[in-house]
C-alpha cells in the first residue's frame, strides 16, 4: 500500500494497520480486500468549524481499496452516516449556475426518453435544495425526494419539491410504494456513491420500480479519476469509486443490468448509468463501447491502482513544492472553493493557513467557519474580489470553466490560477 507522504501535517497518521487487524470486506461481495492507498487521518469533508469546536474534531483513516472479486473500489473504513448528513449539511447543490443548467437537461432527457407510463412517478435520492425536481414540480408532475439532510430537504420544499426527509433504503422504498405506487424513475446524483448499504438500496429499487421502470443516476467516474489522478474525489462521503464493471457486478446481483452508460462533463467526469430489469429494456452500444475502453483502461485490474497511487503521492508533492516556492516568493495564494474535496488535499498535502491565506466560497454556511482539519478560515467570495491575491489556488477545479470565465478580470489584473488536476501547474 502507498503511504500517506504526511507532508507537514500535524496528524501523521499511522496507516500500517497491524497483522492482526482484519481486512476491510467488500460492501458488496463481502470478499476480504486490501487498501491500495491511505490519505491518513482526515477530518469530516463537510465539517467546516467554529473555532470552538476545533478541539472535538472527529478524524478517520481514509484509506481505499479495490475488491477482487467485483473490482469495485471502496475507502476501507467510512464515517457514521449521521455524522455527514444532518441538519446542517453544508452542501447545496444550486449554488453552481453550471449544475443547474444540467439537472434542468437531467430531468428533460428523463421526461423525453423514459416516461412512457401515463401519470408517472418520479423518484430522487438525494434531492437536496431541490435543483432537479423542481423541474418535475413546476409542470406537476407525480414525484418525492428523499432528502435526509432536513435543512436542504427544507430548501427543496420551499422550491415546491414534495420531499421525505430520511435515508433511502429497502423499508423506505416499501413505504414509498405503498403511498404512491410503483416509480417510472428513480434517480440519483452524486449520492449512490456515498451509500455503503446497497444491497438494502438496490432491493428497495426492485421493489419501488414499475416492471420497465429504470434507476438513473450519475457519480464521479473511476476512469476519469485514474485518467486525471483527481485524488481529492476520494473523501469520506465517497465510499464507492464506480465503474461500468464494478456497477454491473452490484446490480446483476438483483437481477438487473446497465442499459446505457454517458460520460457527463460535470464535476470532473462522471458516468450517468441507466439500469433496468434483465431484458426489460434494450442494451444500448454505448455500454459495450465503454467496456472495451475500460478494459484498455485497466479498471480491473489491481496494477493500475498501484500506479494511480504512485501519481498521486507525486502531484501531492508537486502541489506543496509550489506553495512552499510562492510562499518564498511572498506571494498572497488563496483558495478558491471551499470544496468537500479540498479536505482531502489540504489535509493530505498539510496545507494550512500558513500556505494559504483563507479560502474564498459564495455559501454562506461555510463563510467565517474554518476548513476541516487544517483550519483555514473561509470568507465570503466579496474578500477575494475586494483584496485579489497573486494565486488563487483552484479547491473548485471541477468548475474551472465557470469559474474562469468570470474572473477574467482577477487575470487580467495579473492574478494567477495554481491547479493541480489533471497537474501541477500555475497558469
Ligand atoms: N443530488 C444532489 C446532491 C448531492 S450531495 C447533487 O447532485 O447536487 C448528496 C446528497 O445525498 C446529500 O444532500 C445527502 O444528504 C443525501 N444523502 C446521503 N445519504 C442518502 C441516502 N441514504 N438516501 C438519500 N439521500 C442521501
Ligand atoms: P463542489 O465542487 O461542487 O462540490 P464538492 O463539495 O462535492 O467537492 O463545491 C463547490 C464549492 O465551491 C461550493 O462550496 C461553492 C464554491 N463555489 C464558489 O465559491 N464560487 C463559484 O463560482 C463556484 C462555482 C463554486
Amino acid at each position: 500500500m502507498t503511504m500517506t507522504p504526511g507532508f507537514r501535517s500535524p496528524r501523521k497518521s499511522a496507516p500500517n494497520p497491524s497483522k492482526d487487524e482484519p481486512m476491510p470486506c467488500c460492501h458488496i461481495c463481502n470478499t476480504p480486500f486490501e487498501a491500495f492507498l491511505s490519505f491518513g487521518q482526515t477530518p469530516i469533508s463537510n465539517h467546516f468549524l467554529l473555532p470552538q469546536d476545533v478541539a472535538d474534531e472527529y478524524f478517520f483513516e481514509l484509506a481505499v481499496g479495490f475488491c477482487p472479486a467485483c473490482s469495485m473500489v471502496q475507502l476501507t473504513e467510512q464515517p457514521d452516516r449521521e455524522r455527514m448528513f444532518h441538519e446542517n449539511y453544508a452542501y447545496f447543490s444550486s449554488i453552481s449556475v453550471r449544475m443547474a443548467q444540467h439537472f434542468e437537461a437531467f430531468a428533460a432527457s428523463v421526461r423525453q426518453r423514459w416516461l412512457d407510463r401515463p401519470d408517472p412517478l418520479v423518484v430522487e435520492l438525494g434531492s437536496n435544495d431541490g435543483i432537479m425536481l423542481r423541474h418535475f414540480a413546476k409542470d406537476g408532475l407525480r414525484h418525492l425526494g428523499v432528502e435526509p439532510s432536513a435543512n436542504v430537504a427544507e430548501a427543496g420544499r420551499r422550491q415546491g419539491v414534495d420531499t421525505v426527509c430520511a435515508f433511502f433504503d429497502a423499508d423506505l422504498a416499501e413505504k414509498i410504494k405503498a403511498e404512491k405506487g410503483q416509480a417510472d424513475a428513480i434517480l440519483a446524483a452524486n449520492v449512490m456513491c456515498h451509500i455503503p448499504y446497497q444491497d438494502s438500496v438496490i432491493a428497495g429499487f426492485d421493489r419501488l420500480l414499475a416492471p420497465r421502470g429504470v434507476v438513473i443516476f450519475e457519480d464521479p467516474y473511476l476512469g476519469d479519476i485514474v485518467e486525471r489522478t483527481s485524488f481529492d474525489q476520494i473523501y469520506d462521503e465517497h465510499v464507492f469509486y464506480f465503474s461500468l464493471s464494478s456497477v454491473s457486478a452490484m446490480f446483476a446481483r438483483h437481477g438487473m443490468e446497465v442499459v446505457d452508460a454517458e460520460p457527463q462533463d460535470v464535476h470532473g467526469g462522471e458516468m450517468r448509468y441507466t439500469i433496468a430489469r434483465k431484458d426489460a429494456r434494450p442494451v444500448h452500444p454505448r455500454v459495450a463501447e465503454l467496456a472495451r475502453r475500460e478494459a484498455a483502461l485497466g479498471l480491473a485490474e489491481p496494477a493500475t491502482f498501484a500506479r494511480f497511487a504512485g501519481n498521486v503521492a507525486r502531484s501531492g508533492m508537486e502541489l506543496v513544492a509550489a506553495l512552499a516556492d510562492l510562499k518564498r516568493q511572498g506571494k498572497r495564494v488563496v483558495g478558491y472553493g471551499a470544496t468537500s474535496k479540498s479536505a482531502t488535499v489540504t489535509n493530505y498535502c498539510g496545507i494550512g493557513p500558513d500556505l494559504v491565506e483563507f479560502i474564498s466560497d459564495t455559501t454562506p454556511t461555510k463563510q467565517g467557519r474554518l476548513s476541516p482539519g487544517t483550519h483555514i478560515p473561509v470568507r465570503p467570495y466579496t474578500e477575494f474580489s475586494a483584496g485579489p491575491p497573486d494565486v488563487a489556488l483552484l479547491f473548485a477545479w471541477n468548475h474551472g470553466a465557470e469559474i474562469m470565465a468570470k474572473e477574467q478580470a482577477f487575470r487580467q489584473g495579473g492574478g494567477k490560477w495554481l491547479v493541480y488536476v489533471p497537474k501541477v501547474e500555475i497558469l
